[in-house]
């Protein structure tokens, strides 16, 4: 398995005194150093972390894989037909939320959604959904084109240690597998932190995680590259 940092919360810390530190462009580049699979970064409506110089210049950085997680609106889509990131993941977005609170609803909207990806699949960007670990929303999306749902694992982080884990896990591994009989290919992330990754290597075949605050939260006591070079490691344990 693959992993991708989030580093939206590097500029939530930045943003907190409207000045420059600490700087993304840094993250960026230390993440870039520990050979990570791609670099994530949320562009949210209100841009109250990440904001589009940030995203431009990380596309800049040479040799480095920008995965822009974005809401299905026509800026969104605008920014993403002029930056051409490798990757873009399609999320809901609230106002109000602290994070992503849920996974997008692709099935109410399959028109919408297939519109949507047309020209991003067109430009060779790599499309995803991400949805809850339900069948009716990765049935909707097997229609769109996309080739890649992004599993919502926020219940399945919630879930774990409690009884309430297994059914939660057993409905994400359930919805990894239905997916990949329809062909596609299969991410992760959410509130995945470095107690409860290890359960994801018991999902055959999923691509990447992608993993943001508890890599950031961690760094501030050991370091942002050892934050993620511990991620890495449990992420991408040989073998498994
Ligand atoms: N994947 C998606 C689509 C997300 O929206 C987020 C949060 O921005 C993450 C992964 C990473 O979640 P976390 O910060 O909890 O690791």
């Amino acid at each position: 398995m693959l992993l991708g940092v989030n580093i939206d919360h590097v500029a939530t810390l930045r943003n907190a005194r409207g000045g420059v530190e600490p700087d993304v462009l840094t993250a960026a580049r230390i993440c870039k150093e520990c050979k990570v699979a791609s670099i994530t970064t949320h562009l949210r409506e209100d841009r109250r972390h990440i904001k589009d110089e940030d995203v431009e210049a990380i596309r800049m950085l040479p040799r480095v894989r920008l995965n822009l997680e974005m809401a299905m609106t026509d800026e969104m889509q605008a920014i993403a037909l002029k930056l051409r990131p490798h990757a873009v993941c399609i999320v809901p977005e609230k106002r109000q939320e602290l994070t992503t609170e849920g996974g997008l609803d692709v099935a109410g909207q399959v028109d919408r959604a297939i519109e949507f990806v047309k020209p991003l699949i067109e430009k060779k960007i790599e499309v995803s959904f991400f949805i809850d670990p339900d069948l009716q929303q990765i049935s909707a999306v097997s229609k769109t084109g996309a080739p890649f749902i992004e599993l919502h694992t926020g219940r399945y982080s919630e879930a774990y240690g409690t009884i309430d884990e297994e059914k939660a896990f057993a409905d994400l591994k359930g919805a990894a597998l239905f997916a990949q009989n329809f062909g596609l290919k299969v991410n992760a992330g959410h509130g995945l932190n470095y107690q409860n990754v290890h359960r994801m290597h018991e999902i055959p075949h999923l691509v990447e995680l992608n993993i943001g605050h508890s890599i950031i939260a961690r760094s501030i006591f050991v370091g942002l590259e050892q934050a993620v070079k511990e991620m890495k490691a449990l992420v991408e344990e040989r073998g498994k």
